[in-house]
């Protein structure tokens, strides 16, 4: 069976009109603008949902650590490889009187390093990686107490590819590879180990979390956002940006396209730095094609593939590079009109100077079309809260976003029939 067999595509037709569920008609962004509903998403994204807080990486030995903020939990998880080579995440809170337990230099900061335990910086409890309670001060001064009893409060932690999720839910509903879904789940044998070379950065943005996601969830705004990725060449059917295949997969989606094959056209037609150092935003020129024909990239066989970009629910993004390397994104909310942004870029290690160089110009590339991005979202934000209307049309080319706020819309009214409150109606997703 050919790859592209083994997920439905449109043969004729759109791809919304083959997802029926999605219907066709307006949709409200008031699930953007609304503080009530980011109450709603809270409870039921938020604190229900695996959420990937970290790669293996970030903890390379044992004894690693990192803290996790999510605000939108209302809460910090610390996540911790034991003595065992277990991994293993906590609330980042202490047993005995709930005093954030790992902070630096201050508590609103999150953190990370090598420890053997943790110690409380109120009363001293020590903990191990293990969340086990090691030390209780002045002991004997409690009322039976057993530190058996009294370690972290852990967190559900399970490890995808290398991509370590957590779920606040005290009883997850699903198992991480469950809740992936066998689109996401077939990316289980791409070669996340090998990319161990990070480029990372970070911006708190002022715009609702799944304003930013939609922003790259649709290739409709490349031409007159980012004019300059098409550049003249964007005639020949060859070097033309195509958005290639669409899937939908439970809350999950992914948009494959062929990129901009920039390497391939006419030197001077780019900048000289791009020629100069052979790398822009599709990645360093000479990488080897590694992903090509791995299981789970390109899910529909497209021919000109140059990139994967999965939407993972609710908040990660991971891009697959035909040359070599991969993104993530994470979009953390702070507030119904604020979010954390976190970008990561790996890359197999450099083995020359050339080859560092030419990584770092692809970072600084992808950073300078995420700003592009960037820059809509006060303005979206803004203009979304004057409520001037109701609802507002999607194209094909959005069937992502589309879909993406009718998953939202689905926990939230889910979670909220779960409880049996039914004293508000969850505010209209789709009009
Ligand atoms: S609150 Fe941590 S030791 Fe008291
Ligand atoms: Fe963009």
């Amino acid at each position: 069976m050919a790859r592209g067999d083994l997920y439905p595509r449109p043969v004729e037709g759109t791809w919304t009109e083959h997802y029926p569920d999605l219907g066709t008609s307006h949709v409200s962004f008031q699930d953007s603008i609304s503080p009530e509903f980011y109450r709603r998403e809270q409870d039921a994204i938020f604190r229900q949902a695996w959420l990937n807080v970290g790669r293996v990486d970030d903890l390379p030995k044992k004894g690693s650590f990192f803290t996790k903020d999510i605000v939108a939990a209302r809460t910090s998880v610390i996540v911790t490889r034991d003595g065992d080579d277990t991994i293993h995440a906590f609330h980042n809170v202490c047993r005995h009187r709930g005093n954030k337990l790992v902070w630096d230099t201050t508590p609103t900061e999150e953190t990370h390093g090598f420890a053997r335990q943790f110690v409380c910086k109120y009363h001293g409890w020590r903990y191990g990686m293990d969340g086990a309670c090691t030390y209780v001060h002045q002991e004997d001064e409690f009322f039976d107490v057993d530190r058996s009893l009294l370690g972290l409060a852990e967190v559900a932690c399970e490890v995808f590819a290398g991509f370590i999720f957590v779920c606040l839910a005290k009883e997850p509903k699903q198992s991480l590879r469950e809740f992936l879904g066998p689109m996401v789940g077939a990316l289980e044998g791409y070669p996340f180990d090998r990319m161990t070379e990070r480029y990372s950065f970070r911006a708190e943005n002022n715009s609702n979390w799944k304003v930013f996601i939609d922003a790259f969830q649709e290739y409709y705004h490349v031409p007159p956002l980012h004019t300059y990725q098409l550049g003249p060449n964007n005639r020949d059917p060859n070097l033309t940006f195509e958005g290639a295949h669409y899937q939908l997969d439970g809350p999950h989606r992914v948009v494959s396209t062929t990129g901009v094959q920039k390497h391939k056209w006419p030197p001077e037609t780019m900048y000289p730095s791009e020629v100069l150092l052979r790398s822009g935003n599709m990645g360093p020129w000479d990488a080897h094609d590694l992903a090509r024909e791995i299981s789970g990239v390109n899910p529909g066989g497209v021919d000109r593939w140059g990139i994967d970009n999965f939407q993972i629910f609710p908040n990660l993004e991971v891009l697959i590079y035909e040359r070599n390397w991969y993104l993530s994104y994470r979009f953390w909310p702070t507030s119904h009109n604020t979010h954390v942004f976190e970008a990561d870029l790996w890359f197999t290690p450099a083995k020359t100077a050339r080859e560092r160089l030419a990584r770092e110009y692809a970072a600084i590339t992808v950073k300078e079309y995420a700003l592009q991005d960037c820059g809509t979202l006060d303005g979206t934000q803004l203009g979304l809260e004057s409520e001037a209307f109701e609802d507002y049309p999607l194209n094909d080319q959005e069937i992502l976003v589309r879909h993406f706020h009718k998953s939202v819309g689905d926990w939230v009214d889910d979670h909220r029939r779960a409880l049996g409150d039914e004293t508000m109606a969850p505010p209209p997703v789709t009009g």
